[in-house]
């Protein structure tokens, strides 16, 4: 193998710029010529590429975003389109993939490798919603931008003793609720993976107001519901009024921590190990501190169930 390609694909996550300077910097290092496909997928299809030097990875270990960019593509779960993108990685002599991205991007990195061309996924995503790896690039600092925000939003809470619900990101997954909420020491946190009842909320938040709490924090999953919809029930069966905050986006831009750093340069080595071995279709990630991979599309069929102890405990916690 002479000459490989990576791209970013899906929403962003701080820690994708690690990623593919390590993919980079070690293709180069191992003797490969490194191509940056612009645009993920989308742009694969219309053979947006170039070629990527040392320099080109150079001042961005720090950056959020990606200098890739970044796209979700519809047109690419096509077969046609499949094709027509392994016809402009071929045009290129190109004669491998890395692809830094969620579930839908490992979809298409399967698709392709399933028509023979060699792929390797990267989990980036801050939802921490892929199987096979503990963590997911761009998910620690995502949390560490929750909490930043709820800290803040906290000391407001206490100056009028007020509830606040936190809506974070998590179609599927409560990691980034649960974690964070843990994290702030919020009254209720709420998550797709778990059945909520209603009536709970209001107990807890009743208790707290009785027992003379200056503030309450209710962190919610937008796969739940949103929060403007809890806000409505709370007052209009309740009768507690609340203020909401949806964090939003801003959860996925940033300056990457340094865990996400270290993980997106070791993963994004391993890709090269794995290209260079000849193995294709594996989805790289890390369990229990160990750089592993797995069969992509065994690693779609799945779903990482939450951590119930960290369920438990939150609960236990915030009494
Ligand atoms: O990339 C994951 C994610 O940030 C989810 O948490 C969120 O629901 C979704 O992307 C938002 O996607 P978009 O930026 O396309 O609206």
């Amino acid at each position: 193998m002479k000459r490989i390609a990576v791209l970013t694909s899906g929403g962003d996550s701080p820690g994708m710029n690690a990623a593919i300077r390590a993919v980079v910097r070690k293709g180069i290092h191992e003797g490969l010529e490194v191509y940056g496909v612009y645009q993920g997928y989308a742009g694969l299809m219309e053979g947006k590429m170039k070629k990527l030097e040392l320099g080109s990875v150079g001042d961005i270990i720090h950056r959020g975003g990606t200098i890739l960019y970044s796209a979700r593509s519809e047109e690419f779960k096509k077969d046609e389109s499949q094709y027509k993108a392994i016809k402009q990685l071929k045009e290129l002599r190109i004669e491998g993939l890395v692809v830094i991205g969620g579930d839908g991007s490992y979809r298409g990195a399967a698709k392709l490798s399933e028509k023979g061309f060699p792929c390797v996924g990267l989990p980036g995503t801050i939802d921490n919603d892929i199987p096979g790896t503990d963590y997911t690039i761009g998910y620690d600092t995502a949390l560490n931008t929750v909490i930043n925000c709820i800290d803040k939003i906290r000391d407001t809470a206490t100056s009028h003793d007020r509830t606040f619900i936190i809506e974070v990101m998590g179609r599927h997954a409560g990691d980034i609720a649960l974690f964070s909420g843990l994290a702030v020491g919020a009254e209720s946190i709420i998550i797709p993976e778990k059945k909520y009842e209603i009536q709970d909320i209001v107990a807890k938040l009743k208790k707290g107001i009785e027992r003379g709490k200056k503030h309450s924090i209710i962190v919610l999953a937008e796969g739940v519901c949103s929060a403007g919809e809890l806000a409505a029930e709370l007052l209009n069966n309740y009768q507690l009024e609340t203020r909401i905050s949806v964090l939003g986006h801003i959860q996925r831009g940033g300056t990457p921590t340094c865990f996400d750093r270290v993980l997106a340069s070791r993963l994004g080595a391993r890709a090269i190990e794995l290209l260079l071995e000849g193995k294709s279709g594996r989805a790289i990630g890390m369990q229990k501190q160990e750089i592993v991979d797995h069969d992509i599309i065994e690693i779609l069929k799945k779903r990482d169930p939450i951590q119930e102890g960290v369920y438990t405990l939150s609960k236990e916690l915030s009494i």
